[in-house]
């Protein structure tokens, strides 16, 4: 914690109460209130978490005004363009980046880990073929912690770095499986001798009857749509992995609670919402009947793949992933694809709409990742599982980060209660 010199006051009736301030290395100062409710009574009330910050962090930064996004202070375009997953990992993992030598030992920790217990293959038989594989993967992630016994004391250090490396590694290969099974299809053993993007391409594009060769282009752009998800300091799915992890959970289960929550449409879900939409759009012609939709406060319809929280001015993940989508399908041979043509068409008629530019509404991560994805014959089932594999890192480094802080503690929000008061029981034939 900064030192503070700081300090707001806070006036209650005739009573003041100072509050410490603590600056951060960036971003807006932060009011401590942690002692608030024992000196003047009283609880914040703050929904949504829309100016509460959870935790201390050194792991992610975002400006949402200038729409700039840094892990461990290296800016996401540079990271994109010029490393690679892996390294990212590392980066997140132990705050710097790693020196040959490190990348190696660590790609290879990484690569040794791939394989799942082969009786977790019974786990995958229990499911219905047509279930969602995201329901799938957070029921299988979570039941690791009854397979990796060795990894689950979440206060022995190395126990914590297994299970770490376990989860970066088997995500994979469990995306991977999840897809397998709901097509009907053998599983694909992971292969020591290709990278992390093009093994996971491989595990869910190879059949047996046939040899199956990584594109490298592709294996490129997927590897930067995991680069681009990796982390994204504390989101709804990585603030409750840090929630589930502050009662001592293990780190099995913490992640599956991540996954679950990831699931949401608001969250990871947006980018199938995204692609669904476009599809149910078609045609460029339609764009103004969702623009009208997406305005009608009575209408539950939003745009989907935009407005961010935290954004207001541009998503940086955005713009690196719509310059991969024009790569990609240049490469396909796709590029009048009419899912693009939609897409490119929709993102210029709203942001030239004053509703959106009033409220400050933007593509985000998810509004040009599902073209690539599809284009690279994933079907949007698989969308949201792939953001889920790429953002296990930043879950685990959170979760890391949150063990070895010695002064975390069980995370126990209070509320604003407007229910009755108390009341006596009433017996039933009183009623
Ligand atoms: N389409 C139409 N209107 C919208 C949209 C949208 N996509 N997003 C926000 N608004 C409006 C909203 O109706 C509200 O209007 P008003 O102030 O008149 O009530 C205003 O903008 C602010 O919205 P909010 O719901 O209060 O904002 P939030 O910060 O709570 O929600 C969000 C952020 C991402 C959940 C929301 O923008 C949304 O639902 N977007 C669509 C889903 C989506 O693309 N999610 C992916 C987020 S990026 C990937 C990730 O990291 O998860």
């Amino acid at each position: 914690m900064s030192d503070t010199q700081k300090t707001a006051t806070l006036t209650i009736d005739d009573k003041s109460f100072e509050l410490p301030i603590h600056s951060p290395t960036a971003g807006p100062d932060v009011l401590d209130i942690r002692k608030l409710y024992g000196q003047a009574g009283v609880f914040t009330y703050d929904p949504g978490f829309t100016s509460t910050a959870s935790c201390e962090s050194t792991i992610t930064y975002i400006d949402g005004e200038e729409g700039i996004l840094l892990h461990r202070g290296y800016p996401i375009d540079q990271l994109a363009g010029k490393s690679h997953y892996l390294e990212v990992c590392f980066l997140l993992l132990y705050g710097y980046l790693p020196t040959a030598t490190e990348l190696e030992n660590f790609e290879t920790t990484i690569t040794r880990h791939t394989m799942v217990h082969e009786q977790m293959i019974n786990f995958f038989r229990g499911f219905r073929r047509d279930a969602h594989p995201m329901a799938i993967i957070v029921g299988v992630i979570g039941a690791m912690s009854a397979f990796y016994h060795d990894s689950t004391d979440i206060n022995d250090p190395r126990q914590r770095e297994v299970a770490s490396h376990r989860l970066i590694a088997k995500m994979p290969t469990i995306a991977a499986m999840a897809y397998k099974y709901t097509v009907g299809q053998p599983f694909v053993y992971p292969r020591n001798d290709l990278d992390y993007a093009s093994n996971f391409l491989r595990m869910c594009f190879a059949v047996p009857a046939e040899e199956y060769e990584v594109n490298p282009i592709l294996a490129r752009a997927m590897d930067r749509i995991f680069t681009l998800h990796a982390d994204h300091e504390q989101n709804a799915s990585t603030s409750t992995v840090r929630l589930a992890s502050s009662s001592g959970a293990n780190p099995f289960a913490c992640i599956a609670a991540g996954i679950a929550c990831l699931w949401g449409p608001a969250h990871g879900g947006a980018n199938q919402a995204c692609l669904e939409m476009l599809k149910e759009i078609g045609t460029p012609d339609r764009i103004p009947e969702f623009i009208a939709r997406a305005k009608d406060k009575e209408d539950p319809f939003r745009l989907m793949g935009f407005g961010h929280r935290v954004y207001k001015n541009h998503d940086p993940r955005a713009t690196v992933m719509k310059q991969s989508a024009d790569e990609v399908l240049d490469l396909l041979g796709v590029e009048d694809n009419p899912l693009l043509q939609v897409a490119k068409e929709l993102e210029r008629v709203a942001l030239s709409d004053p509703y959106f530019a009033d409220k400050k509404l933007f593509p985000n991560v998810d509004f040009y990742s599902g073209i690539i994805l599809e284009a690279m014959g994933f079907p949007t089932s698989m969308f949201t599982p792939i953001f889920a594999l790429s953002r296990t890192v930043g879950w685990i480094s959170q979760w890391k980060e949150q063990l070895s802080d010695p002064a975390h503690k069980i995370g126990r929000p209070r509320q604003l209660y407007l229910g009755e008061t108390e009341r006596d029981y009433s017996d039933i034939e009183n009623r």
